[in-house]
């Protein structure tokens, strides 16, 4: 009896450190250090420009330099709509900033069994520097947290770099959606992609 109130003892310790890690991963996301932000704009040049970038829930304020990032991006753009209606349905939505401009988003939709990557998005100036990826594991990390099977997204087969960075974790092809997204010509199919939590 000893024994086994002791295993269910060393049980209950490592959910609770693998809770407690996961709450410091994500935290590592979001991190917002007053006192840099305060010395980066009262000493300019005192804080290297690195570390003021940084990825955080996105507030409505953000949403003109979302749009205008958004409109730069694709051809085919969300409208303002879109994104203040994923706003107040509660999706997850961050964006990665620098000091004075947002350079990506991500939007997380999560019901009962599985999350979908709605947008993700980093600005080509900023691209190359593991954003992407760092907003992606954000993202599976929240859906992971919430109890959800899978985390899924549609894609175009045109978009190599994006299939590249959701191959690179652990994403697999499970189907085509049919004339999905529109282009210049016609239609083009949508790549669907899932990762089982
Ligand atoms: C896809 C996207 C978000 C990647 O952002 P990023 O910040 O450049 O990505 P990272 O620097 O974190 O790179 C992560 C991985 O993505 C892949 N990748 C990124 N750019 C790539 C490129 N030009 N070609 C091939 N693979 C690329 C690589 O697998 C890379 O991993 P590696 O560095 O180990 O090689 C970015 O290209 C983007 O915003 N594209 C336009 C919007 C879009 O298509 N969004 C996805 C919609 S589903």
């Amino acid at each position: 009896m000893a024994r086994f109130t002791e295993s269910i003892e060393i049980f209950s310790e490592r959910r609770k450190l693998i809770g407690h890690l996961m709450v410091e991963k994500i935290k590592n996301f979001l991190t917002y250090d007053a006192d840099r932000d305060f010395y980066a704009k009262v000493f300019p040049g005192s804080v290297d420009e690195e570390s003021l970038m940084r990825i955080r829930k996105m507030e409505t304020t953000d949403l003109a330099e979302v749009l205008a990032l958004e409109q730069k991006m694709y051809q085919y753009p969300w409208t303002q709509g879109i994104f203040d209606d994923c706003m107040v349905v509660g999706y997850y939505c961050w964006i990665c900033e620098d000091k004075d401009k947002v350079f990506g988003y991500g939007i997380l939709s999560v019901a009962v069994d599985e999350a979908h990557i709605m947008n993700l998005c980093v600005d080509p100036e900023f691209q190359g520097q593991g954003w992407g990826n760092k907003m992606l594991e954000l993202m599976i990390e929240t859906a992971r947290g919430k109890d959800v099977d899978t985390l899924l997204l549609e894609v175009r087969p045109s978009n190599k770099a994006a299939l590249a960075l959701y191959s690179k974790h652990g994403f697999n092809e499970f189907g085509v959606r049919k004339g999905y997204y529109p282009t210049e010509t016609g239609r083009e199919d949508a790549v669907m992609l899932g990762l089982a939590l």
